[in-house]
């Protein structure tokens, strides 16, 4: 089975394989990790009923869509826009797509390295005792320096190289199911410390009431950005996962339970951090180390913190990897069925390019701190054109792809499973496809790029 691209394609085994896989994509470090410093960069409150919208209206029909693609065309994006469109450009979608988990893998990987950096703090019992600005200095130390942030970079590649090469089914399923159900159990325990510190009120007030006049232009690209990358949609993560669920599977259950799952977590943990961090004097714009200085601040408040900080890291850490395999998938499934590459080599080109990307954006907080493209370092550069520009953008093309393109028919046949299904929502999905998520993502293109006023 380590090769799942010969003979009969590698698929999950159960609805809750599927679900798993999905939801193990979505769920990570840009629930716990982005959605935090994102929504408090942003404002709290209006963001995240921005954010919430954006879920609805466009990330769930786009997720649905890559669903019935990658399943109808049972390839790699690239090869699904192919077939399923012969001799049309949709296919650079797919090409979007394989450029984007490139840029991605370089500076997630980079902060699922700081996940193993924590970890192993916790285990020296190095976060014992540090006082709130302690881990500050601590976190600004660590991402400034050069060794251990790319040394456990190249472990996390590593890691999710080692779990590539041993295929689909035994690779990512197993990881899954045990692991995720733990790290929500350790996060609503910090939501407990979180909310019933001192002064903690505020930070409830400021991720739940929303304040319209911090809404700008700026704040409804990240909201959308943002809903994409939780999501993994919009580069054809989930086409190629799609195209390893079995026919009897329900696709539009799945990516509803995925996105309630998803966005469920997110607010989780925004419930675990501002409380905290209003309680201990932090400004919510303290930009991409937050977490990293709350959660550790948070478990020193609580009986047996060194240990649960422990737990919680290497989950953080599992739930990263299952994130991050999902991405690499993407290139190596391009690789060995485009490129005709075995999937050991593909796996190995793969993780070496993506090193050497990585390399540049570990070092761009740090020594290479001073090479600026458009007024970002190399990981903001990167995390801002993924995220706000060629996630949103690729989406939009995967819905206008499902709503004007292909036939109606084969989406419902997809969708009903041959008619074995029923689907109800059909016109309520048609309709976000056809018109309202293009528009809406189109509006907030216009509108942020200062094109359009209101
Ligand atoms: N959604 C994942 C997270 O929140 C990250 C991720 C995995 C992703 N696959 C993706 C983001 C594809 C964008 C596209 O941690």
């Amino acid at each position: 089975m380590n090769e799942p691209f010969s003979g009969e394609r590698d698929s999950f085994t159960s609805k809750f394989g599927v679900i798993a896989a999905a939801a193990g994509s979505a769920i990570g470090l840009g629930n716990i990790w982005r959605f935090p410093y994102v929504t408090g960069e942003n404002g709290g409150g209006a963001f995240l009923l921005i954010y919430l919208l954006f879920v609805m209206a466009i990330g769930l029909p786009v997720m649905i869509s890559e669903f019935v693609i990658g399943r109808s065309a049972q390839k790699n994006p690239y090869g699904a826009f192919r077939m399923l469109a012969p001799g049309r450009p949709w296919f650079l979608i797919g090409l979007m797509g394989v450029a984007a988990a490139f840029m991605i893998l370089a500076f997630y990987t980079t902060v699922a390295g700081w996940t193993l950096e924590y970890f192993y703090q916790a285990l020296t019992g190095n976060l014992s005792g540090k006082t709130d600005s302690e881990l500050t200095q601590m976190f600004n130390d660590f991402q400034q320096g050069s060794f251990r942030p790319l040394l456990w970079f190249l472990i996390f590649m590593g890691f999710t190289a080692m779990i590539i090469l041993s295929g689909v089914r035994k690779g990512i399923e197993k990881y899954t199911k045990i692991l995720m159900p733990l790290l929500l159990i350790l996060l609503i325990t910090l939501c407990v410390r979180s909310v019933t510190l001192e002064g903690s009120g505020a930070g409830l007030r400021f991720l739940f009431n929303p304040d319209f006049s911090k809404i700008t232009p700026k704040v409804i690209l990240e909201a959308l950005g943002q809903a994409f990358f939780s999501l993994s949609i919009g580069m054809g993560t989930l086409i190629t996962y799609g195209s390893y669920i079995r026919k009897k599977e329900n696709l539009a259950s799945s990516a509803f339970y995925v996105v309630t799952a998803d966005t469920l977590i997110a607010i989780i943990a925004g419930i675990a951090i501002f409380p905290a961090l209003f309680a201990l004097g932090g400004s919510p714009a303290s930009g991409s180390g937050l977490v990293f200085i709350v959660i550790p601040a948070i478990f020193q408040k609580m009986p047996l913190g060194d240990v649960f900080a422990l737990i919680f890291f290497i989950l953080l850490a599992v739930a990263a990897l299952t994130s991050t395999i999902s991405v690499l998938e993407v290139i190596v499934a391009y690789l060995v069925e485009e490129l005709k590459m075995t999937r050991r080599n593909a796996t190995v080109a793969a993780t070496l390019a993506v090193s050497v990307l990585g390399l540049l954006t570990v070092l761009s907080l740090g020594s290479l701190g001073n090479i600026k493209i458009l007024g970002r370092n190399i990981f903001g550069l990167l995390e801002y054109l993924t995220s706000n520009i060629m996630l949103p953008l690729g989406g939009f093309f995967i819905v206008l792809f499902i709503g004007w393109f292909y036939s109606r028919k084969k989406t419902r046949d997809e969708l009903t499973n041959d008619g074995e299904l029923r689907a109800g929502y059909m016109p309520v999905y048609m309709f976000l496809v056809k018109f309202a998520a293009p528009i809406a993502i189109a509006i907030v293109f216009l509108y942020s790029l200062g094109i359009l006023k209101f």
